[in-house]
């Protein structure tokens, strides 16, 4: 058994639920547009944030981003709405995870809620000490939507290590 093995073992699995993280926001005038409408790059800073928040809890350690897949605009936010984003890992490699965020709109007048943007984004958990990656506690799957997203983050990851790690061709 290698060292990187015997650190993983020492790490108790935790379940999904203890990573899960929402956080809300009222949409105001200065992170809109001129249309009243939530700006994308503002939606993104908070998916980065409680997407932090999920990791971290999960790892108990300083996070990084690694990288952010493509993210959809489905539907506004407008002046005045709650932003809703809800956050939780979906699978732990060895010291990256995936973790999904959804965002809701709401208004808060009539109690309609809508789906608006779902993203995932991986972390990496950095030793406070080294600065080098460390090793993070497995993750408990529980229920068949969990163990649905933990499938689906592991067809993702190849995806995302094929553009990462991807050869260079001549010229480029
Ligand atoms: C992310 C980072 C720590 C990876 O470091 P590295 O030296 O390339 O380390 P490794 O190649 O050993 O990769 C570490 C982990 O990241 C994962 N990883 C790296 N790039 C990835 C990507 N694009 N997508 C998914 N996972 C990725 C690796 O698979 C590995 O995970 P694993 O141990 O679970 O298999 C490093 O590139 C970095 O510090 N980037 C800048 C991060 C940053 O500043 N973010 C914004 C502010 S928080």
């Amino acid at each position: 058994m290698n060292r990187r093995q015997t650190a993983r073992e020492a790490l108790q699995a935790k379940p999904v639920s203890a990573s899960r993280s929402e956080m809300a926001e009222v949409v105001l005038p200065a992170t809109t547009n001129p249309l009243g409408k939530l700006l994308g790059g503002h939606v993104m800073h908070l998916v980065d944030i409680a997407a932090a928040m999920a990791a971290s809890r999960h790892a108990n350690s300083y996070v990084v981003t690694a990288s952010v897949d493509h993210i959809d605009f489905r539907n506004p936010v407008n002046i005045g709405e709650l932003v809703i984003l809800k956050a939780q890992v979906n699978r732990v490699f060895r010291t990256s995870m995936e973790v999904g965020v959804k965002v809701f709109s709401e208004n808060a007048l009539t109690g309609e809620r809508k789906h608006t943007t779902t993203a995932y984004v991986t972390f990496v958990a950095i030793d406070a000490g080294t600065r080098e990656p460390k090793v993070v506690a497995p993750l408990k799957i529980k229920t068949a939507e969990e163990r649905r997203r933990w499938r689906e983050a592991g067809e993702r990851r190849k995806i995302r290590l094929a553009l990462r790690y991807k050869k260079r061709r001549k010229g480029d």
